[in-house]
């Protein structure tokens, strides 16, 4: 497989799809209290989506997922499956993944929400995590390659004495949910593919505040982390300029 430049008209219907998916983020916000389930988060926002958007949730049936979102609670690291019996409580951390098909192309994005009160590490996790997927972003142009971006987000991460989670990574993304290129969120700088203007891919940093390793749970999707420490991710899709980046799933309270 090779990677796709997508024309502007197709960067238009992303534009589309990427704004319905940071539609459904803020939409859910007010859900996030204590005493609701991540199985009544995904009917808020399947229904949300279907209904209002008249969209599709990408990852029902993706590969035989079984929900519309993926929430992922303290120490799960990504694709944690919606379940009535999943009720949040004051203190936890939920990371909660969007990812929605309009004419034929997906928007792919998600945000970590404290229920109730965040304890300070939870809530500096959440923000160093937040900055690595912001330092990447503002690296984005023409002539840039993933290996610089994924060293500079490896060296906020170390540096904050976080670990990046190695066995998934940011992916490109159009008409198909996950193409190439593959985006790591570590790596050496000077290596890996060139950015081209039309590219579009995300980059969603996972990072943890023990070490990097992850274990996969029975039923083949929760990805938890080892030590059962906590874990963080933000992500957005992103399309390469002529001279920069758009952030196409930017919600309002973001200034790009
Ligand atoms: N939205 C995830 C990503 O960022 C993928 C979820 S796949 C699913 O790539 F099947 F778990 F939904
Ligand atoms: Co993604
Ligand atoms: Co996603």
């Amino acid at each position: 497989m090779s990677v796709t430049i997508k024309t502007a008209d197709e960067i238009e219907k992303m534009r589309v799809a990427g704004r319905l998916a940071a539609e459904v983020l803020e939409m859910i916000e007010e859900h996030v209290k204590p005493g609701i389930s991540t199985g009544e988060l995904d009917r808020i926002c399947h229904d949300y989506i279907v209904n209002t958007q008249q969209a599709i949730p990408a990852p029902l049936n993706y590969k035989g997922f079984p929900k519309s979102i993926c929430t992922s609670v303290n120490h799960v690291i990504c694709h944690g499956i919606p379940n009535d019996k999943k009720i949040l409580k004051n203190g936890d951390v939920i990371n909660i993944d969007i990812t929605v098909i309009k004419d034929d192309y997906h928007g792919d994005t998600s945000k970590m929400f404290f229920v109730g009160k965040p304890t300070v590490q939870a809530e500096r996790l959440a923000r160093i995590t937040q900055e690595c997927l912001y330092i990447g972003i503002e690296m984005v142009k023409p002539g840039v390659r993933l290996g610089d971006i994924g060293h500079a987000i490896q060296k906020h991460a170390e540096s904050n004495y976080y670990s990046v989670v190695r066995e998934y990574c940011g992916h490109g993304i159009g008409k198909v949910f996950h193409e190439d290129p593959q985006v790591m969120h570590y790596g050496k700088p000077g290596t890996g593919m060139e950015l081209k203007e039309g590219m579009t891919f995300t980059i969603e940093p996972m990072i943890n505040a023990g070490k990097r390793f992850t274990k996969l749970l029975p039923d083949d999707w929760t990805v938890v982390t080892k030590d059962h420490k906590l874990s963080a991710q933000w992500e957005h899709t992103l399309a390469v300029t002529s001279d920069g980046v758009e952030v196409l799933t930017k919600r309002n309270e973001e200034n790009f």
